[in-house]
């Protein structure tokens, strides 16, 4: 009991990440390996199962209120793929950055892109949520983890404020108050469910015209 409670004083200011469990958003379906933060901050992964050259996979990102949460996929903050994001009414707004040292991200251009997937993109009472494919985001220039990896160092970071352009993917964002790397366990990502999850996110209109 005592010493549980000056190691709960001693976490708090570190931002201590907890372990990534799997999570399934009720509104999409989809099942993520996702780290859950007590301030809301919460960041979830799927990949395809057993594929080694696979370059895609799904992220769900959120918070509570409306301040952005960020990612890095290669672990650090400099000279690594983040992807930051944050809610504009009803909506998500995001983009990638990156950066050389401990400032600003600037937002990075690339073959990456993001898809959104409608139903796990949200505003409910307490949360935010946004869910998307992320295509070619996995690189093999040592600014993402790898396909072949089993486990992956992700960074995290988040500020309760809302960037003061938040109709702007390429808004400035003020520094995170809070920040880290968590241990991804990417087997407990893997899923045979990818492909149709993946689906949910393939452009529905230009299919119509194309018969
Ligand atoms: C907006 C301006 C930003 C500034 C000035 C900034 C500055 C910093 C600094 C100084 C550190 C080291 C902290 C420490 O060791 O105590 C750090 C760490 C970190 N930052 Fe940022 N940051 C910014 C934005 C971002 C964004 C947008 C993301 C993610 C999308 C991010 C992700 C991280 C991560 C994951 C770490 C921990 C890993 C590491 O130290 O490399 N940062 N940041
Ligand atoms: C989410 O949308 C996809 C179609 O885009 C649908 O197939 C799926 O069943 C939906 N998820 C839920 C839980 O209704
Ligand atoms: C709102 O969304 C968050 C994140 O998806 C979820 O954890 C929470 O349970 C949801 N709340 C309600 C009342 O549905
Ligand atoms: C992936 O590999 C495991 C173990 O070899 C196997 O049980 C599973 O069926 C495979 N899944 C797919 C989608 O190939």
């Amino acid at each position: 009991m005592k010493f549980s409670t000056v190691l709960t004083g001693a976490l708090a200011s570190l931002a201590a990440a907890q372990t990534p469990a799997p999570y399934t958003d009720p509104k999409s379906g989809i099942t993520f390996n996702t780290l859950q933060q007590s301030s809301g901050f919460f960041f979830g992964l799927a990949l395809p199962a057993n594929d080694t050259s696979n370059t895609d996979f799904i992220a769900t990102i959120g918070g509570k209120g409306t301040g952005w949460s960020g990612v890095s996929l290669g672990g650090g903050m400099t000279n690594k793929l983040l992807i930051v994001a944050w809610p504009n009414a009803q909506a998500a707004v995001s983009s990638f950055r990156k950066v050389a040292n401990y400032s600003p991200p600037p937002v990075a251009a690339g073959t990456f892109a993001q898809l959104p997937i409608a139903n796990g993109t949200y505003v409910n009472a307490t949360h935010w949520t946004y869910t998307f494919l992320c295509s070619k985001c996995i690189q093999s220039d040592g600014t993402t983890f790898k396909a072949s990896d089993t486990a992956a160092g992700i960074g995290f970071a988040w500020n309760a404020n809302a960037p003061a352009q938040k109709t702007d993917p390429a808004a400035g964002v003020r520094q995170h108050t809070a920040q880290g790397i968590a241990a991804f366990d990417l087997s407990k990502a893997k899923s045979d469910k990818f492909a149709t999850w993946k689906a949910y996110a393939a452009p529905k209109v230009a299919s119509a015209f194309s018969r």
